[in-house]
């Protein structure tokens, strides 16, 4: 949650104007992070003295850039003064201590000076503790934030040094004292007015991205770029951004510095210097060695500026709906091997290969995840179960960590996550790895505390998904989790053919999801009808279980209407109950082995008057629509295994179509955020 995003530039002339709009463009970037309020700071020279302006403000980003130009132009500050080095923070926030207001948005700071000045995303558990402390040393709190704690304990250690004689604390000394206290999950941005244009960030837990921007001297427009793969202070002209992710990056550049846990970058004089730290873990959250400066190279990120634009769509979750036929494709690319005959067909996942053996020989396989991406796990459950013929259980991460559930070493566990930075995934991750056991990541993000923590994982490469309703990505995770049914189980001579009708199913799959969009319109017509409805519910099984409970969450999450998924075969068992000629119901009933068993509960719901909805294989409309009274919704039928991935497009659509006439944010939903990194 929370997104927090820097950017300093070293001999670049720059004007306010740009800088403000710089850091205004990067919180756009990551605003689906969080939505609540946010802040920037940014310079004002004073008297030969740098002084630090903080601007904060309640609501969404444009709400933040109305008031600062508001009060730009009150202050008469000067848009177009020009600095060569520059050092400016910003903030976008989900709140989790405080209401959304501006003094509980970021930069919080130290004092009314503005001596130091943090952005957070991620939680300090020990807050209260530490400002017990800070408040006996006479310190004032004016949020209600566990964030303001942190500039504050830096001025007091900062204030410290200076009495007790040591005047030349660096920067980095002060931050590595506060690191010190600091117990939970956090990334951090520090500027402070006595280190002018210098720069600390520092995480454990929360992502955070270092972008480089070398530019040549006689090019200082950012044009090119000089093959730097070092972050030496060589004194030429650069820019440097941290962002929370790589999507506010990839404008401006795409060397990056994926910060690890435990490390610390401080930007000074046109250099980095990054520092790392073992966190050893204590009673009181352990404590910090320093151990040497380092060297890293920058990485290259694999994105393009387009991804992370709307492109012709109004809405992001709308782009993401319509490109997975494309991102399907980039899923399976160079994985799926078909040659002339069926024995040829095959599955080949790289980061897989050498732990093959050990999985076939694990008891169990355990899928751990939370929301859309646990659904795409339980939509592949049967096949793996089918294919390699080991027990597989769910787990949804939470409930693991609450119950401290059995995990063994012989147990494969199975993390599947979009952003790769969930924290209750994360922390499954941490209890399965405690307890021994082989952890694969299924990540959709290169680089993620998932990705990296993992024993060995599967990319799910659908390409950067803004939406807060994760669409593309749970299709795309569908598909690699086929492939990883496919590559787990065995190549046996009596299981080639279905092996080889599901790869061919894998290669058709993109051209019938395109079908399946072509019922935009139809699904709209759906939404108009069902606009003022407060509830919905659709039923599944088999295979289709796991579309319900997708369906019914984006329905939820996004149109903001109730909606449950459920069981179909649960049905009897009390959801019968709520049946009326008003409720409205989908059931999903495309050719399956469940088939039958669909057609006998849409008779039941039929005879109890039941406003059925019905989705089921072209061609069926007559066979299960009762008398004509159902609105059936056809779609292409392809293997079982993956039906869900077809079923759940026309779902998404209706969601979509639902919140837009319902005339909600589509892709910054009430309450919620991308990436959930606090428990
Ligand atoms: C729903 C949604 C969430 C996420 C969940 C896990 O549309 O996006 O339910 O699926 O928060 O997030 P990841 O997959 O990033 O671990």
């Amino acid at each position: 949650m929370c997104g927090i995003f820097a950017y300093l530039n070293f001999k670049v002339s720059r004007e306010r104007s740009y800088i403000l709009q710089l850091l205004f463009n990067g919180l756009r970037r990551l605003e689906y992070r969080g939505y609540d309020s946010a802040g920037i700071s940014i310079d004002y020279s004073h008297e030969a003295t740098t002084v630090p302006l903080v601007f904060r403000q309640e609501g969404n980003i444009e709400n933040l850039v109305k008031s600062v130009y508001q009060e730009v132009g009150a202050t008469n500050l000067n848009l177009e003064e020009s600095f060569s080095t520059h050092a400016g923070i910003a903030h976008t926030r989900w709140a989790t201590h405080g209401e959304p207001a501006p003094r509980n948005s970021h930069p919080q700071t130290s004092d009314p000076d503005n001596e130091f000045l943090v952005v957070h995303n991620g939680v300090i558990t020990n807050y209260e503790v530490l400002k017990e402390t800070l408040v006996r040393h006479g310190f004032t709190f004016e949020s209600e934030t566990d964030t303001e704690v942190i500039p504050k304990l830096a001025k007091f250690i900062f204030d410290n040094a200076n009495e007790e004689g040591d005047k030349s604390m660096a920067f980095s000394q002060v931050v590595l004292e506060v690191m010190r206290h600091l117990e939970g999950a956090y990334a951090l941005i520090f500027k402070s007015r006595h280190y002018p244009n210098e720069l600390i960030a520092c995480k454990r837990g929360s992502p955070l991205l270092l972008g480089v921007k070398e530019l040549t001297e006689q090019n200082s427009d950012g044009a090119s770029f000089n093959g730097v793969t070092y972050l030496s202070s060589n004194g030429q002209p650069k820019e440097f951004f941290f962002s929370s992710d790589a999507s506010a990056l990839v404008e401006h550049t795409k060397k990056v510095l994926m910060i690890e846990d435990g490390e610390v970058v401080h930007l000074k004089d046109g250099g980095a210097s990054i520092f790392k730290f073992n966190h050893i873990k204590g009673k009181h959250g352990g404590t910090l060695t320093r151990l040497p400066s380092i060297e890293r190279a920058l990485s290259f990120l694999e994105m393009e500026v387009e991804q992370i634009n709307k492109g012709k769509y109004e809405h992001y979750m709308q782009k993401e709906i319509h490109e997975q036929p494309e991102s399907l494709t980039t899923s399976m690319r160079g994985r799926l091997l078909r040659g002339g005959s069926c024995k040829a067909k095959s599955v080949l996942l790289g980061g897989l290969k050498d732990h093959l053996k050990t999985i076939r020989r694990s008891r169990r396989i355990v899928f751990i995840g939370c929301g859309t991406s646990y659904n795409a796990a339980l939509a592949s459950r049967p096949i793996l179960e089918e294919l390699s013929g080991i027990p597989v259980t769910m787990e949804i991460a939470s409930d693991l960590v609450d119950r401290q559930g059995p995990i063994y070493r012989e147990d494969t566990t199975v993390f599947v996550s979009q952003s790769g930075e969930t924290a209750d995934t994360l922390l499954a991750l941490e209890y399965a790895l405690e307890n021994g056991a082989l952890c694969v990541g299924i990540t959709n993000t290169v680089g993620s505390a998932i990705a990296r923590n993992t024993h060995c994982g599967v990319h799910v490469n659908a390409g950067c998904e803004i939406g807060v309703a994760s669409t593309k990505a749970y299709t795309s995770q569908i598909v690699v989790m086929v492939m990883l049914a496919l590559a787990i189980g065995g190549d046996t001579l009596s299981s080639q053919g279905r092996r080889g009708a599901i790869i061919d199913g894998l290669f058709e799959l993109p051209s019938k999801v395109k079908e399946v969009l072509k019922l935009d319109e139809e699904m709209k017509d759906l939404a108009k009808l069902l606009i003022a409805e407060q509830s919905l519910l659709v039923f599944g099984r088999g295979y289709n279980y796991a579309t319900a409970l997708e369906g019914a969450l984006k329905v939820k999450e996004v149109a903001l209407m109730h909606s449950e998924g459920m069981l179909a075969g649960e049905m009897k068992h009390g959801p019968l109950a709520l049946v009326d000629e008003t409720l409205p119901i989908v059931v999903i009933a495309t050719r399956d082995s469940c088939f039958s068993k669909q057609q006998s509960v849409i008779q039941q719901l039929h005879a109890r008057k039941g406003r059925l909805i019905v989705l089921c294989t072209k061609g069926d409309a007559a066979s299960v629509s009762v008398s004509g009274s159902c609105r059936v919704i056809e779609v292409p039928q392809v293997e079982d295994c993956l039906q869900p991935v077809i079923n759940i497009v026309p779902l998404q659509l209706l969601a979509y179509h639902l919140t837009v006439l319902r005339g909600y944010n589509v892709d910054q939903p009430r309450n919620l955020a991308k990436s959930v990194t606090t428990q």
